[in-house]
């Protein structure tokens, strides 16, 4: 497998996000084979989630990273594919009744609507411990020393966790009838700390992985952190927007935004001023990625772009 930022100039930004989720969904197939301990209820439950499709963003952003800083796609794949679980478990726990009640994921009925709460509840956990599970044994193929094993797991974590995508999914859900708060809320702040946490985090934690995997110093660590902070803040933006305005057929789920009465930066600034905010966070995202050359943060830029201009 040659690096892909060798080839940059003769693949299309289409060609490259499809043919890296076909190398993410290789190896999410080898990982999820039912392991003989488990019970085939949970194991179907998270099976149906991690195949129900799926843009692959967070994946191939381990994989670009690790290209970036001068690894092969290839020894980062399991970091990659655990970067997914720990996106589709939060996507299964978002969609719950007590959450966003949402019956349709990824063109198919959610978890809950098919397992039952307790399963998809279980099937999230699942998926979340086994992330942590596979990434560790990448560290250990790639023969990484025991410091930077440690940041890898520990940057996965930090995302993951209640400083990170779970401590922005209670401000998203604390924010719900935010327009009958009292005086003291800051609608603009707590918005931007809502999308900074439940999804730029683990945005940042999938740049993080690829560049501690291929080794890279703290400088470039930095850049790639800060890359994700304005990507991930973009990707949310523009994911508001679409809950709005887009397609539903093609997002294969039905937006809940404004029945939830979610604090949003449609609900805030409409889909104007979203749609400014979110090209001008796709541009700093750019800029952070400036520090490497130009063949090497090719990808990078181009998905930004795609952050913003998905109609799905
Ligand atoms: C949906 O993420 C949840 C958000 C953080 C916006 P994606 O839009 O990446 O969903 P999939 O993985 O393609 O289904
Ligand atoms: C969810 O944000 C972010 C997560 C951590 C899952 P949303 O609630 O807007 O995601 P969708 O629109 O349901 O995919
Ligand atoms: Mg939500
Ligand atoms: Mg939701
Ligand atoms: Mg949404």
């Amino acid at each position: 497998m040659r690096n892909a930022a060798v080839l940059a100039p003769e693949i299309s930004l289409e060609g490259y996000l499809s043919a890296y989720s076909k190398k993410v969904d290789a190896a999410l197939k080898k990982l999820f084979v039912r392991r003989k301990e488990e019970p085939a209820s949970v194991s179907k439950a998270m099976s149906y989630s991690i195949f129900a499709g799926g843009k692959r963003l967070r994946p191939i952003l381990v994989l670009a990273a690790h290209e970036c800083c001068g690894g092969n796609a290839k020894d980062a794949l399991k970091t990659a594919a655990a970067l997914e679980m720990i996106h589709t478990y939060s996507l299964i726990h978002d969609d719950l009744p007590a959450m966003d009640d949402d019956d349709l994921r990824r063109g198919r009925p959610t978890s809950h609507k098919v397992f039952g709460e307790a399963l998809a509840i279980l099937a999230g956990d699942g998926l979340l411990t086994y992330a942590f599970e596979i990434a560790a044994q990448n560290g250990a193929e790639m023969n990484l020393d025991g410091k930077r094993t440690a940041a890898l797991i520990q940057a996965i974590a930090r995302g993951a966790g209640s400083a990170g995508m779970v401590g922005g999914q209670a401000a998203d859900l604390e924010a719900e009838n935010w327009k009958n708060k009292n005086h003291g809320f800051n609608p603009a702040r707590h918005l931007e700390y809502i999308h900074l946490h439940k999804t730029a985090s683990l945005i940042v934690a999938s740049l993080e992985a690829g560049g501690i995997l291929a080794r890279a110093p703290e400088s470039r660590l930095k850049a790639l952190s800060d890359y994700g902070r304005a990507l991930g803040l973009a990707f949310q933006i523009a994911d508001d927007v679409l809950d709005a305005v887009g397609d539903k057929k093609k997002m294969g789920k039905m937006g809940s935004d404004a029945a939830n009465n979610k604090l949003t930066y449609v609900s805030l600034y409409g889909v104007e001023k979203a749609r400014m905010m979110a090209r001008r966070e796709a541009s700093k995202a750019k800029a952070a990625v400036d520090v490497f050359s130009s063949q090497r943060n090719h990808w990078l830029k181009r998905i930004a772009d795609y952050t913003i201009e998905r109609d799905k």
